[in-house]
């Protein structure tokens, strides 16, 4: 019995996910408006009940005696809500929506009730935040960034020429109050004197943005040039004295020697008359 219980429980939460899954989807942008769409039968007398199915369900807007019925709508939906009032009896039960926010996302049910009988269709929400990304550079770093996005982004980098040196990104992802998340990732890059393109490419839902940044062959700057020219000039400067020392000391040693075998000569020449003397 307990075990039927349970198989026939089973059945029926799959065919209520199925259910779910099968709904249509409208794609809402966050802090824009939005039309969630119902077909009702036509009748002069509507009954009209909108709802948000979550963990309980939340009144978002309801219609009857040809008038807006608000007594009972969930505060997330105070003063957001319109139903085209002309076009219900004609079978238009569209609801909008204004000012998107993240928590609107999920389940609605719209219900409706005529003379003819009373009719749920059901609708899935989803909620995308437009993306813009900005990629800059910070000393020796390439930083890529993107804010107020839903729902959770990636991020990756693209590299061209690739280079093994650039993989050390380091990427981080907050989110904020309002549900939204940002994205930040930076690049260590070299020094290196080459061209080389930084492409970062963020992706939510089904949206991606790219961003590059391109490293430019770097000319040398004017300080640089004549602090090299300067470091040259004492560089040279340093060359010739101490050529000019060497100089002096060879030819001090080059003068010594000949002073010596000047001496030595007159020496042999003394000898020589010695022996002339002696012989
Ligand atoms: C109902 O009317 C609105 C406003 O004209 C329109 O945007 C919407 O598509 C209509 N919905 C249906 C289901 O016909
Ligand atoms: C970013 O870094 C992670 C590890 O830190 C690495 O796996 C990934 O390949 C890197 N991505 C790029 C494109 O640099």
């Amino acid at each position: 019995m307990v075990k039927m219980f349970c198989s026939m429980f089973l059945i029926f939460q799959s065919l209520l996910w199925l259910l779910s899954r099968g709904d249509p989807t409208v794609t809402c942008v966050f802090r824009q408006s939005c039309i969630l769409p119902c077909n009702v039968d036509p009748s002069s007398d509507t009954i009209l009940r909108w709802d948000h199915l979550t963990s309980r369900e939340h009144n978002v807007h309801s219609y009857y005696d040809s008038e807006d019925q608000l007594g009972r709508q969930d505060q997330q939906f105070k003063g957001r809500t319109s139903l085209f009032k002309d076009l219900i009896s004609r079978g238009n039960a569209s609801l909008k929506l204004t000012g998107v926010k993240i928590q609107d996302e999920g389940r609605y049910r719209c219900y409706s009730s005529t003379e003819r009988g009373s009719k749920k269709t059901f609708i899935q929400l989803k909620v995308e935040a437009l993306i813009k990304v900005n990629i800059k550079k910070v000393e020796n770093r390439i930083i890529c960034s993107s804010e107020d996005i839903y729902p959770k982004p990636e991020l990756t980098w693209f590299i061209y020429p690739p280079s093994e040196l650039e993989l050390h990104n380091r990427t981080t992802v907050h989110q904020t109050e309002e549900q939204l998340y940002s994205i930040s990732s930076s690049l260590l890059v070299s020094d290196s004197f080459k061209d080389q393109i930084y492409s970062c490419t963020v992706s939510s839902g089904r949206n991606r943005i790219r961003a590059s940044f391109c490293k430019r062959k770097k000319f040398m700057d004017p300080s640089k040039v004549i602090a090299i020219i300067i470091e040259a000039f004492l560089l040279w400067i340093l060359i010739f004295i101490i050529i000019g020392v060497i100089i002096e000391a060879i030819c001090k040693t080059a003068a010594h020697q000949q002073s010596n075998k000047a001496a030595n000569q007159q020496n042999s020449a003394e000898s020589q008359c010695l022996q002339i003397t002696a012989g």
